[in-house]
């Protein structure tokens, strides 16, 4: 019922984004403690790869579910995947970009400590607002671009003074690295997930046949990345070196990501996926600060409250658009 439902209820949109980022935390810290563990490293590359594994495996289940068969599934992946090369070959693109910022974020976060991470992390909502206006067509009105810096500043505003204290101690960092890494990730998140979100809406494939011509690519991709970077560890130690129950849960956690991430671009859109990510990063700082009892700063007042007011001028109405002169031609 899930994949045919278009306007799927208010608690069901909410449930989705609480999960995706929670989770998203969470997997976030998970990778940073994995990281800097002493001891054998595990090849994060890997990592990559088992996560597509898994989101092709949950896919495939999900379809089985909805045709209650194995065969309706089967048939459903045969003519949508693999008779339909042309379509199919169009995920090439995403699965590439993705593996890259799936590999990057280990580097970043093998780099910045989770806190970094997190705020640098919220510029690709300014990344995927310039890929949704360039490639979708969108137009955002002035006040939308201003309520688009207004939100990371506030978020970022948020999180400098939730983190302030819990950096102390933790070596290796190498700020410029990881900041770098950090700038291509969101340029690659912006671009592939617009770049998903018109194949998706552009097309009738439904989202969990996208998904499997997706990950199956992206194994693939991750594939080359392993044997490009890890080849020689991998050969003599084996794929799955250094691998306990913590990674495992990284792959999980990972994949739990990336398959909510999917439903939430075909419910809403990839800006107010991020303009919702921001508003629970927030949410949560502020139910750990009345956890804790700590008091508010004034960062954090004016960070909350550039957040609400981004969120507001994000949703005025845009004012009508400038008559055309000629009608445009249906092309
Ligand atoms: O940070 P961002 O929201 O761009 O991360 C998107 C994540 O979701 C990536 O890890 C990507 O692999 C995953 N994804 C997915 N399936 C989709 C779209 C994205 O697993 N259809």
């Amino acid at each position: 019922k899930m994949a045919s439902n278009e306007g799927a209820s208010l608690g069901f949109k909410i449930y989705i984004l609480l999960v995706l980022t929670l989770n998203a935390t969470g997997y976030i810290l998970l990778i940073r403690y994995t990281r800097s563990q002493a001891g054998a490293l595990y090849s994060s590359t890997t990592t990559v790869v088992l996560t597509e594994v898994s989101k092709l495996l949950i896919s495939l289940l999900l379809l089985v579910k909805e045709h209650r068969s194995v065969l309706g599934m089967l048939n459903d992946v045969w003519n949508g995947v693999f008779m339909n090369p042309r379509d199919t070959f169009k995920m090439c693109v995403p699965s590439i970009i993705y593996a890259i910022q799936n590999n990057l974020a280990f580097v970043a976060l093998s780099n910045l400590d989770a806190a970094t991470y997190q705020v640098s992390y919220q510029m690709k909502v300014i990344t995927t607002a310039m890929f949704m206006v360039l490639m979708l067509n969108k137009s955002l009105s002035k006040f939308q671009w201003l309520a688009i810096l207004l939100l990371f500043m506030g978020v970022a505003l948020v999180q400098v003074e939730s983190a302030t204290g819990t950096k102390a101690g933790e070596a290796h960092y190498n700020y410029p690295v990881g900041l770098l890494c950090i700038v291509i990730s969101c340029l690659c998140s912006g671009f592939a997930g617009v770049y998903f979100e018109k194949v998706l809406k552009g097309t009738s494939t439904s989202l969990w046949i996208r998904n499997v011509q997706m990950y199956m690519f992206g194994i693939v991709s991750g594939l080359v990345a392993v044997f490009s970077t890890d080849s020689e560890v991998i050969l003599e130690k084996g794929f799955l070196h250094g691998y306990n129950y913590l990674v495992w849960l990284v792959v999980a956690m990972a994949s739990i990501g990336g398959l909510y991430t999917s439903v939430v671009v075909k419910y809403t859109d990839n800006i107010i996926k991020g303009f919702s990510t921001a508003v629970s990063i927030v949410l949560a700082a502020v139910g750990s600060f009345l956890i804790f009892q700590k008091t508010f700063g004034l960062l954090f007042v004016m960070g909350t409250g550039m957040v609400i007011c981004a969120v507001y001028l994000y949703s005025l109405p845009k004012p009508p658009p400038p008559k055309p002169l000629t009608q445009p031609r249906e092309t």
